[in-house]
């Protein structure tokens, strides 16, 4: 079997997707008319245009602006079931789903929108396309403690309809620490906990996601690379690195994907996963990830049964089910 071939037919899981960051340029005109939006740019293709980034916060303007065409609970459906649907086409048989309600919370949309609409097409995707999707609250690190509780105490009435917290949005001067009270309180309510870290930032933001906010996985973490105790401590406990190349590669944290450190972390024994991050804006789903990514660091069949593995070890499906995927 050649490896494209494998790269595509395996069973895999999703544990890093923004929901916001899957709206493709053509739903995004087609929401701004439905809802009556207006949108600086005059064209899909104007918009796919402004898609090149320098950084993380160069992506962040352009992908809330974006997300700015979302009104109603159907168009969080609407979304959803977009990405639900490239999910299925990639075997991707657990998404792991992110979204951020404060982006849509502060424009008055209300947190009952948002999480039903995503909600409902996380349910209709278990049964009519065979991927058992779960939805993570994400915390707009770049906002205050107090916003992040008062989010929180929004999203409660839902606590059935999402399983975790993670924490995203602008990294550097914005460390894990500043939430440390409300992934407590998370974690008395018993979600999993996630958070971005070490995607710009420095390896110390990772030991603090672990040490501080006391999470089960590290969105990107390559950063961690840099520090060899910070390397052991993950590969020994096997805390899970959801890594996204593309991603990495279209805000320059890498220069090249053939200089992206995915292979250093398998060799080193890290619980690695490969993911999309935001497909709309980073050029991939997650066969585009995992193809170009193998074709850049010229990565084999043995490391595509690892992450396919390593997938299912690190989402929270329970045990049993698990084994059922693998
Ligand atoms: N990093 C931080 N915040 C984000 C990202 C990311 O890669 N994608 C969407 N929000
Ligand atoms: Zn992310």
């Amino acid at each position: 079997e050649r490896l494209p071939e494998l790269l595509q037919r395996m069973p895999k899981a999703e544990l890093h997707i923004h929901i916001e960051g899957s709206l493709e340029p053509e739903l995004i005109f087609e929401l701004a008319r439905r809802n009556a939006v207006s949108i600086p740019y005059s064209s899909v293709e104007e918009l796919r245009k402004a898609y090149a980034f320098s950084n993380l916060q160069s992506f962040l303007d352009i992908y809330y602006a974006g997300a700015s065409v979302l009104l109603q609970e159907q168009d969080f459906y609407d979304m959803a079931w977009a990405y639900l649907k490239r999910a299925q086409a990639d075997n991707v048989l657990r998404a792991e789903i992110f979204f951020d309600p404060q982006t849509h919370t502060a424009r008055g949309v209300a947190m009952e929108t948002v999480v039903k609409g995503l909600h409902r097409a996380c349910q209709d995707a278990r049964g009519q396309l065979g991927v058992d999707a779960e939805l993570i609250l994400c915390f707009l690190r770049h906002l205050s403690e107090a916003e992040a509780f008062e989010t929180l105490e929004q999203a409660l009435p839902f606590r059935d309809k999402f399983i975790g917290v993670g924490l995203d949005s602008s990294e550097v001067g914005h460390p894990p620490e500043k939430f440390a009270r409300v992934f407590a309180k998370c974690r008395q309510q018993g979600l999993h906990l996630v958070a971005h870290a070490g995607e710009e930032g420095p390896p110390a933001y990772v030991w603090a996601a672990l040490d501080v906010l006391k999470v089960e996985r590290i969105d990107h973490g390559v950063q961690s690379a840099k520090d060899p105790a910070l390397m052991q401590r993950l590969a020994q406990q096997r805390i899970p690195l959801t890594v996204c190349p593309l991603s990495n590669l279209k805000l320059c944290v890498f220069p090249k994907l053939a200089d992206h450190n995915l292979r250093q972390l398998l060799d080193a024994g890290l619980c690695a996963t490969v993911n999309s991050d935001d497909p709309a804006y980073f050029g991939g789903y997650m066969n585009q990830n995992f193809s170009e990514t193998f074709g850049a660091l010229g990565l084999e069949a043995r490391h595509a049964w690892q992450l396919a593995a390593n997938s299912f070890e690190a989402s929270f499906v329970d045990a049993a089910t698990r084994r059922g995927y693998m």
